[in-house]
């Protein structure tokens, strides 16, 4: 494997290259500052995804390739306030690439390695991005995953980008484009010191594009100080996070959880933090537990799905390494069940490990809601986020916009008071950013999430209200995947549901009523629906059930009555409650046969 990185470090070492007058600034709290006190501290270690393969990076390290980087951007003509695209796996320079741009004074928008060509594409255009950053080839599982020629389909249609750097991840050469920049060469040449931009503590630090119930995904804009604060001290005190400790947050650092928890949270504490390219069953189902034995990781943070797709693997493939490094256990994405809570309790943390089930989104920048082990005593019940971190005040409304002040009581979690981890705006777009979260209830942030708080006053998640589903702790809006089902040539009308699924959490169930006379059937329609979504949006996104229907469930007025759809799919056809406005009641029935012949037929395969 070609590892031209390590061939830059060394040509030489930097010491920092700012001045203790810059010492507010992003970057230099992210580098400079750990740099003067313990240059040779490991920021970095990046499991790469053969095991026994890791690579460490150091503070001075860190810094030396951030610098070169940021100093590449600049002679490429990336000034201040640009946005730049950023398509890789979790790797040194995938971090570098963030923290140059915020040393530049850049924006950056990290795209999640995993999505296709045409949400990249749509993603680069609402960016305005000149610069994308990318691999030549990334490797996930043991499979080579053509990135760069992702990028070169996706940049066909974005004639605003001017420049593709490329980093070799792989030694295959990939076809070059008149755009293509190699990024290591282009390093080389340029100094190891490169100036901290000074920024004002509200410009834009990064844009992170998250699905909504309607229309397309949204840049979230993060802003530079208050970000950094949150995502600092939420790393530290709700993982209890000492000095000498190895995080191991596995996300990808396409998500808010990567930005926040791999990246800037703990490189702002001057920690050593992991950088996870694998899967959790790569080689083998003990993945996870083999990189904590070998990596001796103090705080493990990772999402229900693996974990529910891990315990039907058994506990010997826990029990054969060592876990007593480990501290504290984490939970992110989505709800997590009892049974795998209770099994990464008991058995991946042998009851020695609190564990914390960690609520916030996109939006909030950093955890919102989560039990606090730094506090002593603190009571931690299964499944439940328990309680508001510092400054996070939660209010429950009901559907009037009342406040409801009791406990043992469910409704719309929203947050009364802003916090400095919260998305300032949508990148373009602050009417949208106020009518999804700040006008659906009159002074409150609205997250979009239920919740139940108990009678003691804890806070348990109970799912989204909207339109919006939660595949494997990745979100996608329904109205996304109906706009390119809609599209089909067969395809009259379509209603796309979240329908509960054992290890993946939800999954995505698509009903359709064909055109007269397309030709299709369910068979053949559900391939072509699957392959499209994959390509149109990724493969996480692509349905598992496509149902075909002479009519949806519609109310007198005409719209479709998804609560009776979602009752359907959740198999709970006998609590359809009020369908006084309901148009066609045979519609039901038929819909409510065809989904047990679809499930059972599938069952028995
Ligand atoms: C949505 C946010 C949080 C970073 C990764 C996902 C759901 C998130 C939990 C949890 C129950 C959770 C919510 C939230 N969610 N964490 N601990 N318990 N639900 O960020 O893609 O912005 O998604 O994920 O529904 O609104 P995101």
């Amino acid at each position: 494997m070609g590892l031209p990185v390590l061939a830059l470090w060394e040509l030489g070492g930097t010491e920092g290259c700012s001045g203790n007058e810059t010492g507010l600034s992003f970057p230099v709290n992210c580098l400079d500052r750990h740099v003067h006190v313990a240059p040779d501290k490991v920021a970095l270690i990046w499991e790469k995804d053969e095991p026994g393969e890791e690579v460490q990076v150091t503070y001075r390290e860190l810094l030396e390739l951030t610098c070169r980087l940021g100093n590449t951007l600049k002679r490429q003509g990336v000034k201040r306030g640009d946005r730049v695209t950023i398509y890789m796996p979790p790797c040194p320079l995938a971090v570098a690439s963030m923290l140059a741009c915020a040393r530049i004074g850049a924006v950056h928008a990290v795209v999640f390695a995993g999505f296709s060509a045409e949400s990249l594409a749509d993603r680069i255009q609402d960016a305005q991005s000149e610069t994308v950053i990318t691999v030549n080839q990334g490797l996930r599982g043991g499979k080579v995953i053509e990135l760069k020629k992702t990028v070169d389909q996706a940049v066909k249609q974005c004639p605003g980008v001017k420049r593709i750097l490329v980093s070799m991840r792989t030694d295959s050469k990939v076809p070059m484009t008149a755009l293509d920049v190699l990024l290591e060469e282009e390093m080389m040449k340029e100094d190891a010191c490169c100036e901290p931009a000074a920024m004002d503590s509200e410009d834009m630090l990064f844009l992170l594009y998250t699905s909504g119930s309607t229309g397309k995904p949204k840049g979230l804009v993060h802003s530079q100080a208050g970000y950094l604060l949150f995502a600092a001290l939420t790393h530290k005190y709700v993982f209890n996070y000492q000095d000498r400790d190895i995080f191991g947050c596995v996300a990808d650092i396409g998500w808010i959880t990567g930005h926040t928890y791999v990246v800037y949270g703990p490189l702002c504490n001057g920690g050593t933090t992991v950088l996870f390219e694998s899967t959790p069953i790569h080689p083998n189902p003990g993945r996870y537990w083999e990189t904590v034995e070998r990596l001796k990781i103090n705080q493990f943070y990772g999402a229900p799905t693996a974990i529910r797709l891990l315990l039907r693997y058994g506990d010997e493939w826990v029990k054969k390494y060592d876990r007593s490094s480990l501290k504290v256990l984490g939970s992110v994405g989505e709800p997590i069940n009892k049974e795998a809570w209770e099994w990464y309790f008991h058995v991946v943390g042998e009851t020695r490990c609190p564990v914390v089930d960690t609520w916030w989104q996109t939006e909030t920048g950093g955890i919102c809601i989560s039990p606090r082990p730094s506090n002593p005593g603190a009571k931690i019940l299964p499944g439940m986020a328990m309680r508001p971190f510092f400054g996070i005040s939660p209010s429950l409304l009901d559907d009037k916009g009342n406040v409801l002040l009791e406990n043992n009581i469910s409704g719309a979690l929203c947050i009364s008071q802003a916090w400095p981890g919260m998305a300032r705006t949508i990148y373009n777009d602050h009417k949208r950013f106020l009518e999804t979260y700040l006008t659906p209830y009159p002074g409150f942030f609205f997250t979009g999430d239920g919740v139940y708080r108990t009678s003691e006053g804890y806070y348990q998640l109970t799912g989204r209200l909207d339109d919006i589903i939660n595949i494997s702790g990745h979100r996608l809006g329904t109205a996304e995947v109906e706009d390119i089902v809609n599209h089909h040539v067969a395809v009259a009308e379509s209603a796309v549901i979240g329908y509960p699924h054992e290890i993946k959490g939800e999954g995505a169930y698509v009903f359709v009523v064909l055109k007269k006379d397309s030709g299709y059937t369910q068979e053949t329609l559900t391939a072509e629906l699957q392959e499209l979504i994959s390509k149109k949006i990724a493969k996480y996104a692509a349905p598992e059930y496509v149902q075909v229907t002479h009519r949806l469930p519609k109310t007198r007025s005409g719209k479709i009555m998804r609560r009776v759809l979602r009752k359907i799919v959740e198999d709970k056809a006998t609590e359809l409650g009020d369908l006084t406005t309901l148009d066609d009641h045979e519609a039901v029935q038929q819909i409510i046969e065809g989904h047990k012949l679809l499930v059972e037929g599938w069952k028995s395969c």
